[in-house]
This record gives C-alpha cells, structure tokens and sequence, in this order.
C-alpha cells in the first residue's frame, strides 16, 4: 500500500513573485485554513531551496535559535538522493508575509541516517543556521512529550497551497485545525501503524471536512495547544487520498495526511545537536523556550528570499515519491 506523496513543492523561483501579488486576495487557505500573525508561532519558518531555477519549496520549526527541524525530503535532492548544497538552502523567518522575512543559509545540514526516500520513513532532518535574534516573532518550539490519542484536534500550518487545483501560494502563513486518526483508518496508507505516539502522526481528512496540508507544507509545524501556547508535535511528511493513491490533491475526503512525530525522534536531535534532550521539550507555551540573551543577535548571513524576478505563472512540478 502507498505511504502516500510527499508536500514539498517543487516550482519555477518566478512563481514565489506571483505568489506574493496574490496575498491580498486570497480566499482558500493552506487549504481550508486561515492566515496567521508570525506573533502566534514565531517558530515556524519557510524553506526556500534554490536549485537553478527551480525554488524547492518547504517549511520548518525554530526548535532553538540555532536549530530548524524539518523533512528529510526536503532537503535531500529527489534525483540524485544526496543532501542539497548548505548554499542553497535558506532559512526564512521573522514574519508570518514571505515579503517580510529575513532569509539565512544553512550553515549544516542532518538527515536522519535511517531515512528512506522510497517509503518516506523516519522522514526528519535538522538544519543548522547562525544564531537568530528572538523577538515576538521569532522565537524556538518546545517539543511536546505527550500522548497524542485518537480524536486529538492539532493545529497545522504553511506558505504551502491553498487548493489543490491552483498554483498559487499564499504570502502569508496559513493555519488550520487537523484531528488524530483511528489507527484502523491510519492503517490503511501505513499496515504498521498503531497510534499517533509512534513515528508517524496520521491525521483523517474525513474529521476535519475540506482542511489539510498541502504542497508546499513538508517539514512545516504541527502543534498542540498547552496552556495557551502551543506546543510542537509533528512535521508535514505526506498525504494521500485512498480513492487514488497517484492523485495529488490534498483535502480528499477519504485521504490521510502523515506527519512526522517529532517526540519520537528526540534521541536524534539530542545526538545530533549535542545538546540534553531537555533543552528541547519542557511546559514552555507559544515561543517556546526562553530567549537566550547572550547569543549573537545579528545575522551575518541574512540575505533576502523575495526574487525580484516579474509574476509569471509557469509549469509547476510536484515532487512525486510514490510507492
Ligand atoms: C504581504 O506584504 C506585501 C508587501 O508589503 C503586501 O503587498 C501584501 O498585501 C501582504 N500580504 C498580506 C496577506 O498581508
Ligand atoms: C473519535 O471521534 C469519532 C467521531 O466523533 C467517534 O466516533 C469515535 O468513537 C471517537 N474515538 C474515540 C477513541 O474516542
Ligand atoms: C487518479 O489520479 C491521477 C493523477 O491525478 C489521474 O490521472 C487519474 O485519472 C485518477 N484516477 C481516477 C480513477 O480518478
Ligand atoms: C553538523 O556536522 C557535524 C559533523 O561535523 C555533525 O556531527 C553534526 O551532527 C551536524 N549537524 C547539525 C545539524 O549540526
């Protein structure tokens, strides 16, 4: 059975033009969500893969001031299955607008050694970038330690599409509310599923009726609200639609979305990072963990993502990984 098709975005670097033109007047969301203020998760950042022409288009967590979790897909080079060159892969963040955000390059880049491109498991990679200056808008996750049962509402979000039959992306962060899955569903895109608190996070399309992520989406946040703030669950991984596992569209009504279960790869940040498992979880709310004052706030390598190149709509390719 198919795991499903991944959510990055794969596009010519002159549509991220036409996607900001496209901002104001826009009425589908990341699709069936909203647009939110950078302030409500100063976490989460864009990722914008410059290979050539194309501009791979993905999304991220802050989970420290130094450190970006995202999908391995995202940033391994779907052809030729080697990370893509640190140059290439800037870091968006400091404003929920694409227009708006400051852009760093990836100083170094891990994927999850047992990460596999085919079946799209352990689908987890950390970026590393120079230190960035917390504000209200920028500002780490605390990775939530908890169970995730069956029915658990989410939140999800992107600068990915809105709806599946339009190209263009949002400029804005968009957000929207996603609900737990039973395991007997899950199991019908993933045979080993059984339950949210494993690798995987699968979430029903059927419980949230026209809302879900979409292309453009891979390694963005899932979070859960705690105490008012939210927390950091899972990273957009891949969707599928059960009525036709080769179709791409998002927000079928019989389709699952996987998201990555960022708890249960802690070993992994903590190893790669080298830092105690503790730095990165904890009871903080919305921003996450406090601001360490003392790190370098300027941001030598800061360049700006937005090209100036002129809104031209072109021919989009989806990134497929299909089984
Ligand atoms: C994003 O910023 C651009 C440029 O300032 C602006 O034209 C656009 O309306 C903004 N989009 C939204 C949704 O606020
Ligand atoms: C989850 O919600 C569905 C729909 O409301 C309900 O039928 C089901 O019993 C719930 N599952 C659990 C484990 O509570
Ligand atoms: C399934 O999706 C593919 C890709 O979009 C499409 O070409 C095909 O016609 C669809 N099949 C059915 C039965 O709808
Ligand atoms: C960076 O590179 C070193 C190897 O020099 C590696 O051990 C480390 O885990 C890497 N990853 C990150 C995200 O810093």
């Amino acid at each position: 059975m198919s795991r499903g098709l991944v959510r990055a975005l794969l596009a010519l670097a002159a549509l991220a033009a036409s996607a900001a033109a496209a901002g104001g007047a826009l009425v589908e969301r990341i699709v069936g969500g909203s647009p939110v203020d950078a302030t409500t998760y100063p976490f989460a950042v864009r990722l914008s893969i410059m290979d050539g022409p194309m501009d791979y288009r993905c999304g991220g967590t802050l989970i420290a001031d130094d450190l970006v979790v995202t999908a391995a897909h995202c940033i391994v080079e779907p052809q030729m299955a080697t990370p893509f060159l640190l140059e290439k892969v800037n870091v968006c963040y400091s404003d929920s607008n694409v227009s708006g955000q400051t852009c760093t390059v990836a100083l170094n880049t891990t994927v999850h050694p047992r990460y596999n491109p085919l079946v799209l498991t352990n689908d987890i990679a950390l970026i590393r970038i120079a230190p960035v200056e917390i504000t209200s808008t920028t500002a780490p996750a605390a990775v939530y330690t908890g169970k995730l049962p069956e029915n658990t509402t989410l939140t999800t979000m992107g600068w990915g599409k809105t709806d599946s039959s339009s190209e263009a992306l949002p400029s804005t962060l968009m957000s929207t509310d996603i609900v737990v899955g039973s395991p007997d569903t899950c199991r019908e895109a993933q045979p080993l599923y059984r339950s949210a608190d494993g690798p995987d996070v699968c979430t029903v399309n059927a419980l949230t009726p026209g809302r879900d992520s979409c292309q453009g989406d891979s390694g963005s946040p899932t979070v859960i609200a705690v105490d008012g703030g939210a927390q950091l669950v899972a990273l957009t991984s891949a969707g599928i639609d059960l009525s036709n596992t080769s179709a791409t569209d998002c927000a079928m009504p019989n389709g699952l979305a996987i998201y990555t279960h960022i708890y249960y790869y802690i070993d992994f940040i903590a190893s790669t990072s080298g830092r105690p498992q503790s730095s990165f979880t904890g009871s903080a709310g919305a921003g996450g963990q406090s601001a360490d004052s003392d790190r370098a706030s300027s941001v030598a390598a800061a360049i700006s993502c937005l090209p100036s190149v002129a809104a031209a709509i072109a021919a989009l390719l989806v990134a497929s990984a299909v089984l």
